[in-house]
């Protein structure tokens, strides 16, 4: 990678800033004085140093966002917040992307990572991660939708969902349930309960396997996966080896 880029992606400054601090010959690679931009580096063999201190080099960030409901699950849009415009600066760097989508009006856990593999492999509906949602349904929720629910519903187009493990936690007129799904179809969780002639007024997602939402972040606050949590994502998709 060009020491340039690997110094920007880094959050030593623009590419223009960068330029100037290698021109002024603070940055060394194995002890040697590097002015160059165009230089090729190893940031996992080489030691990089900006005025004396070690560049921790890393590729990936994995990031828990705790999703307000009126932020788009996108990288970049004409009109809408993103979840990626309201990441740090020094996060944005690293240029992260949502893993799957949440609708817009859908609060809750949001992971982010510009690792594709993991990524793709999270909502990938061969691995079966379950994603599991808290919601307000307009509607009295009955053991016959748990029942359609574990054998699957039709949706609006005609497909067929998966089981899906629905739990009341509360039945009335204002129903409050947790439903686990294995895939993520478009308005998924909405167009089941339309199934059963209900409507969700409010969606949350709490979980992802067994990974939960820190429920101390607020709405639009975030932070770094544990390392303790990203072993659990890469052993549920067996990215392991
Ligand atoms: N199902 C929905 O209907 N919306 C979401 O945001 C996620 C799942």
């Amino acid at each position: 990678m060009r020491i340039d880029k690997l110094l920007a992606n880094m959050g030593y400054g623009t590419r223009k800033e960068v330029k100037s601090l290698l021109k002024g010959g603070g940055v060394r690679v194995n002890n040697e004085p590097v002015k160059s931009p165009k230089t090729h580096v190893d940031p996992e063999k080489e030691h990089v140093t900006v005025m004396g201190k070690t560049v921790e080099y890393r590729k990936y960030i994995y990031l828990m966002l705790n999703k307000p409901g009126d932020v788009l699950s996108a990288t970049e849009d004409p009109h809408d917040l993103t979840v990626i415009d309201i990441l740090q600066p020094e996060d944005q760097i690293f240029e992260p992307f949502p893993v799957g989508r949440l609708d817009k009006d859908t609060e809750g856990l949001l992971l982010l990572t510009n690792d594709g593999q993991l990524a793709h492999r999270l909502t990938s509906p061969k691995k079966d991660v379950g994603k599991t949602y808290f919601a307000v349904i307009d509607g009295e929720v009955t053991e016959e939708d748990v029942r359609s629910f574990s054998k699957g519903v039709e949706l609006d187009d005609g497909y067929v969902t998966k089981p899906a493990e629905l739990t009341i936690l509360k039945s009335s007129n204002e129903s409050e349930i947790e439903l686990t799904i294995t895939e993520g179809k478009f308005h998924q969780v909405k167009r089941m309960f339309e199934a059963v002639g209900k409507h969700v007024t409010y969606l949350k997602r709490v979980k992802m396997g067994d990974l939960p939402l820190d429920e101390e972040l607020d709405l639009g606050e975030y932070r770094e996966l544990s390392d303790k949590e990203l072993e659990y994502l890469l052993t549920i998709t067996n990215l392991q080896d």
